[in-house]
């Protein structure tokens, strides 16, 4: 048995939860909920990433304490993600106890191992609102195009690339002044004097093919030092023996992990250390987005190492949601929130089921395209996964009393037979959940779908039915329409971490509570409840609803 913890990117604080994160949550909960499926010890941890400029100066705003205001979003992400079903067995905050004392260790090992440096450099300030500015909260004119409120970093106009300090007429996004130079010390984690270790972990198959070759090109670049420090004010941890200073957000956000887990494993009597003492034997997973893979394969591993904690064993980077075809957007209202998602679509398994049917092991971008989204959920899950049941099911009802023949018992060949393949595809289900492979595992579970309705197409029970005063008639009846509900049901087992919702009402309906094992295949189904109406089509007014909902 495997012993996994499993992490998703930490959200940000100061924002809804939108379609474009649960590609994240999705694909992670998949394949977690996959691994509990299969037996392994798996622990799937999150908490919000509380720190930073930006939640300080919402809650500011706000006119309530950032304290105040990470609560609020704690409670509505934490509403979202158990809507949608995201199994986390803990969702946590950076702003914890636990967080600020292992942010603190860290810290103070990575200093004893000489890997920190104090150094004096020279940052924009803002003399109005007394504190340094992020380059994002510096605006001014592009100094190529000339082009007017261009941010610090680069032009939306001319797509040029710059210093803040090449800004035009720079001010602060704050108070509107001229921002001034002022000098200050900061705190810089030693990575350039990592690289000969990062070399290595990079090649000890953690990465994807496609995040190694970015790794051999940051290489080649040379690796910078990594300031980790910010001055007050600040929302986040002070760091210790230097007042004013603060550790920043990056710094202590996959600090959250470890801190995440430390509540999990506090509450739950697990060993800490077995996740986190270096050369654990057990795996530590971390599913990202391709944006903050540096964060992720460069500044954390070296954290880890040089601090006298375990490495990450894989690092899965996804690509970025695009709406049909095109870069979410607030004004075509494609910025699309998980909220307004579950108010007017109301059922989360039509998203994952689209997610999963969408994403591989790769770092491509995935297209939620709204039209094939409706045509998706209507013709596989309702036109041919549902119909399985729905044809059929009735029959049980009107002859047979909800008596199933159970699968050992099914002796016409040609009915034996597709339940007997849905088996024989176990390994082949497990590999593919295992290597990521949603959308191939996809299509090999919709291709037996379709077979069982071929199935069912050609022995037609309906016309076996007529013939209901022959006993030879009703024998097949009753074993084909078995066949087909025993396979469906396997199906719906392979299905369960797709569509968690669903399947239990599946599970249900065989008189079951719900489907913990993959094992739960080889069992012989006697009895199923009445057939219930399972699914409804999705219906584009709810897409416009939920579009309707975003526009601003
Ligand atoms: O990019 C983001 O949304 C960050 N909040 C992710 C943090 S992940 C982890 F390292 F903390
Ligand atoms: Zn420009």
């Amino acid at each position: 048995m495997r012993k996994i913890l499993v992490t998703s990117a930490l959200p940000y604080a100061n924002g809804s939860i939108h379609l474009g994160h649960l590609v994240e949550y999705i694909q992670t909960d998949i394949w977690c909920r996959y691994q509990r499926m299969i037996s392994n010890e798996i622990y799937y941890v999150c908490a919000d990433d509380t720190h930073g400029t930006p939640v300080m100066l919402r809650a500011e705003k706000e006119n309530i304490t950032p304290e105040n205001l990470v609560e609020q979003v704690h409670q509505e992400h934490s509403q979202d993600f158990s809507d949608f079903n995201v199994s986390f067995d803990n969702f946590y905050s950076t702003n914890s106890i636990e967080n600020k004392e292992l942010s603190e260790t860290i810290y103070k090992k990575l200093t004893s191992n000489n890997k920190i440096e104090k150094k004096e450099i020279e940052q924009f300030y803002d003399s109005k609102k007394e504190m340094f500015l992020p380059d994002r909260y510096i605006k001014g004119e592009c100094p190529k195009c000339k082009a007017v409120d261009q941010y610090g970093d680069s032009c939306e106009e001319c797509g040029s690339t710059y210093n803040p300090t090449d800004l035009i007429n720079a001010y602060s996004v704050i108070s509107g002044t001229a921002p001034i130079k002022k000098k200050t010390d900061h705190y810089f984690f030693k990575l350039s004097e990592c690289t000969d270790f990062l070399e290595k972990w990079t090649k000890s198959g953690t990465l994807q093919p496609e995040a190694s070759n970015k790794l051999n090109e940051w290489f080649k670049a040379g690796l910078s030092n990594w300031d980790i420090s910010r001055d007050a004010p600040y929302f986040g941890f002070e760091i210790p023996d230097a007042p004013g200073k603060f550790f920043y957000v990056w710094l202590d956000a996959p600090i959250g992990y470890m801190a995440s887990f430390k509540k999990l494993a506090d509450e739950k009597n697990l060993s800490f250390d077995e996740y986190w003492k270096k050369g654990s034997d057990t795996e530590l997973i971390h599913f990202i987005g391709k944006d903050i893979l540096y964060f992720h394969a460069l500044f954390w591993p070296a954290t880890l190492s040089y601090s006298g904690f375990r490495v990450p064993s894989r690092v899965y980077a996804h690509g970025f949601l695009t709406v049909n075809g095109e870069k979410m957007s607030k004004s075509r209202g494609t910025f699309i929130t998980a909220r307004s998602y579950l108010n007017t679509i109301k059922n989360p398994d039509y998203l994952r089921y689209y997610y999963f049917s969408k994403l591989n092991d790769s770092m491509e971008d995935i297209d939620l395209n709204l039209e094939d989204f409706i045509a998706k959920v209507n013709s596989d899950l309702v036109g041919k996964f549902i119909n399985i049941p729905s044809r059929t099911s009735g029959f049980i009802k009107k002859y047979f009393n909800n008596t199933l023949v159970p699968t050992n018992e099914i002796s016409i060949q040609d009915a034996k037979v597709i339940v007997d393949d849905l088996i024989a595809i176990k390994d082949e289900v497990i590999s593919l959940y295992e290597a990521r492979l949603f959308s191939k595992l996809n299509r090999l579970l919709m291709s037996y779908t379709e077979k069982v309705n071929e199935y069912v197409n050609r022995l037609e029970p309906w016309v076996l039915a007529k013939n209901n005063d022959e006993h030879r008639s009703m024998s097949q009846l009753h074993q084909v329409c078995s066949a087909a509900l025993q396979a469906f049901r396997v199906l719906s087992i392979y299905y369960s971490p797709i569509m968690p919702d669903l399947i239990l009402k599946i599970a249900e309906f065989y008189g079951e509570s719900s489907y913990q094992s993959i094992d739960a295949i080889h069992e012989n189904i006697k009895n199923i409840s009445d057939y219930n109406h399972l699914l409804t089509r999705l219906d584009k007014d709810a897409i416009d609803l939920m579009l309707g909902q975003n526009s601003s």
